[in-house]
Parts: C-alpha cells; structure tokens; sequence
C-alpha cells in the first residue's frame, strides 16, 4: 500500500522533469555508481573535470573540441551530422548536451584507446552504417542520461542498424545509466566476437542500471567474456531476447522489470539466436553458454529465462542504491533520457 502511494506521489512529480529529488529521497543513485566509479585503474571517472570549458555548435569545433587527451568540459548544444566521418573522443573528456537541444545523427561517436571519459544528455538518433556509440580499448567511461532511436521493424531484420552502445576489445570498467534506448534493434553489444577470448576474458566489466529499453529487438545487454551488473532496469517490449550472457560471460540481474510483448529477459545458452545477427547460419550461431547469478528479485512479466549455467558473480564488487523492485518502472521513466540533469 504505502509503495503504490509513492508510486502517484512520484507519478504526480513526473512534469517536473528533473528527477534529482530521487537521489534526495535516496530511491536511487542520481550519481555516477558502478564499474566507472569503483575500479581498479583509476577509480572515479571524472572526465574533464577540472579542465577548461568550452561550448560546441557545429560538427567541425564538436570534433575538435573532443580530440586530445588534455581535461575539457565540452558543452554541446544543436543539431550534428558528421558528414566528415566519425568523432574520436580522447581521454580526459565530459561531453554534456545542453538543455534538450544536443542532438547527433548520421554518424556515431568513438571512444578508443581512451580513458576517463563521460558522456552525457546527448539524443543520437538514426545511425544507420554503424554504432551509435562505440566504445574500443577503453577505460572508465560513463554513458548517462542519453537517448538512443531509429526504427524497429521486423521487416528490415537486425542489420538494417547496427549497435547503440558497443563495448568491445578488453575495454573495461564502465557505467551505462540511466539511458532511454528505443525503437531500434540490437542494443549494447559486450565483446564483439567470440575468437577474441584472449584480448578479452577478464576485462568487459559494465554496470548497467536504470535505463529504459522500450521496443528493441536484442542485446539488452549481450555479453562475451566479461562481467556485467545489471540492475534495476525496464524493458518494454525488448521482443526477442533482452539479456544474453554468452562464451564464459558472466551476468549479475537483479531488480530489473520485464513488461510487454518480451519473449525472453535473459538466456545463458550460447546460441546466437537467429534474430540477433548470426555470421554462419540463418538457424544462429552456436557459442559456448555464459553464466548468470541472480541478486535481488527481479520482475520477468511474461518473458522467459533460460539460465543453462550458474557462475561465481554472486556480489558486485561496490556498494550501489537498489530501487525497490515495485518502483523501478516509475522512477526509470521519470529519470532516464535527456533533460533531466
Ligand atoms: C589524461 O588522463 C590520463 C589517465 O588518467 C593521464 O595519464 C593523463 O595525464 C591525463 N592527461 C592530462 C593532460 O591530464
Ligand atoms: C546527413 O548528411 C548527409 C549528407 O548531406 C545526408 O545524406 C543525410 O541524410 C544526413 N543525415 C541525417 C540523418 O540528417
Ligand atoms: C589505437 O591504438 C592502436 C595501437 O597502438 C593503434 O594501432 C590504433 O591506430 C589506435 N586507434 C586509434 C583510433 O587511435
Ligand atoms: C589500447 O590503448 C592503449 C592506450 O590506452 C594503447 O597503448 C594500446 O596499444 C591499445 N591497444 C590496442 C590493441 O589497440
Ligand atoms: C534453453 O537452453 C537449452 C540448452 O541448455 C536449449 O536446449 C533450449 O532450447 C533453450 N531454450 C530456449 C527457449 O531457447
């Protein structure tokens, strides 16, 4: 009783956009929390701070303005098509959009070879010859607060668009939080390719929390060789398959909701299901199954869950705010997407 009464109080907040009260009423961490913060090389990822400020308006000074490893704050403001090719993000960089207006098409961004990086408030809409964000090589990158879209359609199968937020080749210790991903196919893609085993088992730690996945075909996320925590996320009609932890990948899930037309919350056996892009069979690819542990109960809805192996990543290793789970569906859509930091 007393949680669906917070629930309307909440509800009644949403027009009010910013949803840093949640934080103050400690329902959720508003701040960086996760791989990105507690790790091992680094710790807290910072980006720019400290660095100078500058303010972006076109495609040639956001490409610039990024490049380099010297601290920069770089606000973003305005409509970017990188006819020029793709922006390299450096280390030491926190690229913000202002207000609701940063909003970047045609091409993606890169991350690579870089470390201490965060990303923030962007919209990046129909990216249609790559990943909307690719992040290669890389440590310490916090991706908050953004919005990622293009179109989901059974009839242009999964390859039409390629990934949201990619995380490859032994990058390591990353946040993905608080994001709206909708209307498009394969999300976040961890480890891109199962002969890589040895670039990259033991790296690919990813914390995945409060994002809003709303009607998306796959990789919510899929992950090879690595470690992810995923909590308290939403995913409304994720239609085939939301979590996938395969090739010895390891998953932690708990207090997430499933609702909607989603077929299966999260699998461990190694196929490469014939939705997702198999390479050498329309029938899927066969890998070697991954391992999932679950923490705090989770809300499957409808959906499915095929856990075929238990692993050992029974504890993130941080401390971390839980939503409670009746919550979670009200304050991940009251906080993700732009505008609201
Ligand atoms: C950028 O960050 C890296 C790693 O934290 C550090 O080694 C380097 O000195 C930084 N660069 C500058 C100019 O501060
Ligand atoms: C970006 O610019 C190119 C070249 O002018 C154009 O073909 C393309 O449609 C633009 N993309 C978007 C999404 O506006
Ligand atoms: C990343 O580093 C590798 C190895 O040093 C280099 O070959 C590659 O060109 C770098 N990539 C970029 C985009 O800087
Ligand atoms: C990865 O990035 C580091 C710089 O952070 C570079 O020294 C190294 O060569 C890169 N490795 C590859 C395989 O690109
Ligand atoms: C679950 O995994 C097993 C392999 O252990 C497989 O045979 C079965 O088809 C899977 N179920 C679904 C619904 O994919």
């Amino acid at each position: 009783m007393r949680l669906n009464n917070l629930v309307t109080v909440l509800s009644a907040l949403a027009p009010l956009a910013s949803a840093s009260p949640l934080g103050a009423l400690g329902l959720a961490s508003w701040d960086i929390e996760g791989y990105a913060k507690e790790n091992p090389v680094g710790g807290t990822t910072t980006g720019g701070k400290g660095g100078t400020k500058v303010t972006v308006t076109s495609p040639a000074e956001f490409s610039a303005a990024v490049a380099g490893d010297e601290p920069k704050i770089v606000y973003v403001k305005g409509e970017y098509n990188f006819t020029a090719g793709r922006p390299k993000i450096g280390s030491n960089k926190s690229v913000i959009g202002v207000g609701k207006s940063a909003h970047i098409t045609g091409k993606g961004l890169d991350v690579i070879n870089a470390t201490n990086v965060i990303i923030q408030n962007l919209k990046i809409t129909n990216i249609l010859d790559n990943d909307c964000i690719t992040i290669r090589n890389s440590t310490r990158v916090w991706v908050d607060h953004n919005e990622f879209s293009s179109i989901f359609d059974v009839n242009i199968g999964p390859d039409y668009t390629d990934g949201q937020v990619d995380i490859i080749r032994a990058s390591d210790y990353i946040t993905v939080s608080w994001n709206y991903f909708h209307d498009h196919w394969k999300s976040s893609l961890v480890g891109n390719d199962d002969k890589l085993r040895d670039v990259d088992f033991g790296h690919l730690h990813v914390t995945y929390h409060h994002n809003y996945w709303r009607n998306m075909g796959t990789r919510g996320p899929a992950g090879r060789f690595g470690h992810q925590h995923v909590y308290n996320n939403l995913y409304v009609d994720f239609h085939y398959q939301a979590i996938h932890s395969r090739s010895d990948n390891q998953v932690l899930v708990e207090g997430n909701v499933f609702r909607g037309d989603t077929r299966e919350a999260l699998s461990t056996y190694g196929l490469v299901i014939p939705e997702d892009s198999p390479n050498t069979c329309v029938c899927g690819d066969e890998e070697l199954d991954g391992f999932a542990n679950l923490g705090a109960k989770n809300d499957w809805g409808n959906a499915g869950v095929n856990i075929t192996r238990v692993g050992t990543f029974t504890k993130a290793p941080y401390k971390y705010k839980l939503t409670p789970l009746p919550l979670v569906a009200t304050i991940v859509k009251l906080g993700a997407g732009v505008g609201k930091i």
